[in-house]
């Protein structure tokens, strides 16, 4: 196999997982609405870049055409969930099974359920269901909090404590089993070579977990900004998240907060598949949050 289409490619996964499978030989296709925005990857020798509107079922036949495998990574954390989450996933379904795509893997999130307390989590299982049923071979990822250079999620508590004297957090005690994402690569990558893979859902997580709280001292003290941190109860967490719906492009909505209601981590003792070894977070974030 080596023409390997990467459909949300182009960013923090995506990017990583791009810079894996190019240097293990394959040529990736990865479709962007802006593909100006991320050169970085095109220096990559087997990568091509190209502009497309994935959600066109036409545009998605013919970037499908002379590959073998498909990996989806699109996601967002806010906007028209029903649009990306759960119809594009359906699209890409179909237009596989019609393109005869040997593999395709899909990556959704922990936590993903029908009855889930957040829009994200409802819309992240519902386009699971609509893939499957496109597409039942289909091999579903299902992260933690991913970790790694590059990352919004420890490197903006960095930037956080870097700027506050106080750090007020949203949802302290929520509970994550944060993920390096050089493993969620491992994984992804190992599906590929692994036909029994089909038709498996697979959870991500770190050797750990953690509260928010113990993140958000963890990514200050490591970036040299120890800061104190006051959790903030349910109803100023709400609060605090539709004040930042009004931003332009909001750090943190209300339906983050509901999200975080649900604890995300795995059941206890298992991290990853395949017989691969969860990375510590301790052993990484240093290398990028030092001096952020
Ligand atoms: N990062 C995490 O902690 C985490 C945890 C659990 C699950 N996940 C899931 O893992 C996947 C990859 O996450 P990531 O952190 O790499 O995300 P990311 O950095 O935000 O990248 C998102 C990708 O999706 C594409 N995209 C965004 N909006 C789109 C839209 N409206 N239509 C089509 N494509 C769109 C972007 O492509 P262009 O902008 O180039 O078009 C980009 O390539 C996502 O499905 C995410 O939900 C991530």
């Amino acid at each position: 196999m080596k023409h390997v289409l990467v459909i949300g490619g182009t960013g923090f996964v995506g990017s990583a997982l791009a810079c894996r499978l190019a240097g293990a030989g394959f040529a990736l296709t990865l479709p962007s609405r802006r593909p100006e925005r991320v050169r970085h990857l095109s220096v990559l020798p087997t990568v091509r870049l190209v502009q497309a509107d994935v959600h066109d079922e036409a545009a998605l036949a013919r970037l499908m055409a002379g590959h073998e495998a498909v990996i989806n990574l699109a996601g967002i954390l806010h906007g028209d969930f029903e649009r990306v989450h759960v119809a594009l996933p359906g699209k890409i379904g179909r237009a596989a099974r019609k393109a005869d795509i040997a593999r395709l893997i899909h990556v959704s999130a922990l936590g993903a359920a029908a009855d889930a307390p957040s829009l994200y989590l409802k819309s992240k299982a519902a386009g699971e269901a609509a893939l499957r049923q496109a597409y039942p071979a289909a091999t579903i990822f299902r992260p933690s909090v991913i970790f790694g250079r590059g990352d919004s999620f420890l490197s903006l508590f960095a930037r956080l404590a870097r700027l506050l004297p106080i750090v007020p957090l949203v949802s302290p005690e929520a509970r994550f089993q944060p993920v390096w994402v050089e493993d969620v690569v491992s994984a992804l990558a190992a599906a590929l070579a692994q036909p029994e893979s089909c038709g498996a859902t697979y959870a991500l997580c770190g050797p750990r977990q953690y509260t928010l709280k113990e993140l958000v001292a963890y990514a200050a003290r490591v970036s040299g900004h120890p800061r104190p941190i006051v959790g903030l109860p349910f109803a100023l967490s709400i609060l605090q998240a539709w004040l930042m719906e009004f931003l332009p492009n909001p750090p943190l909505t209300r339906d983050n907060v509901w999200s975080m209601e649900v604890p995300n981590v795995c059941p206890q003792g298992s991290t990853l598949p395949f017989g691969l070894e969860a990375t510590p977070l301790e052993a990484i974030a240093p290398s990028y949050l030092a001096g952020h």
